[in-house]
């Protein structure tokens, strides 16, 4: 079974689409079950409450081809990385993501995957982009 959590983001998804000239992408496969999911970030900088500049994370959607779990994971992943700094953002793990929808059944479990490590690969995606930038 369900919960209400779970059921609410399955049934009206924040965020979802695309970013165009998103700075971070992140695709990832299930190879569990085969589905996929891309999620997009864009980064913007603040100061933070130490008076340093920070990154974070302006705007974040994601597309999933996927089940009913993967979308209201994916759907919490972008509404928990939603103005948090990169740094935070790169910390949401399968577990916590779970823990917000009030847990999936177990065997859906492996459907959180996907947007937890969808985050991180869209982080990745803009450090490493900016490294290229850097090099150059
Ligand atoms: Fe594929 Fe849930 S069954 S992500």
């Amino acid at each position: 079974m369900y919960t209400d959590k779970v059921i609410d983001h399955f049934k009206n998804p924040r965020n979802m689409g695309e970013i165009e000239g998103a700075d971070g992408i992140g695709r990832v496969g299930n190879v569990k079950c085969g589905d996929v999911m891309y999620l997009y970030i864009k980064v913007a900088k603040r100061t933070d409450s130490k008076g340093r500049e920070e990154e974070y994370i302006e705007d974040v959607k994601f597309k999933t081809l996927g089940c009913a779990a993967a979308v209201a994971a994916s759907s919490m992943t972008t509404e928990l990385a939603l103005g948090k700094s990169l740094d935070e953002a790169y910390k949401l793990s399968r577990d916590g993501i779970n823990e917000a929808l009030g847990k999936l059944p177990p065997q859906k479990y492996h459907c959180s995957i996907l947007s937890a490590d969808g985050i991180k690969k869209a982080i990745e995606d803009y450090w490493n982009k900016k490294q290229d930038k850097t090099d150059n």
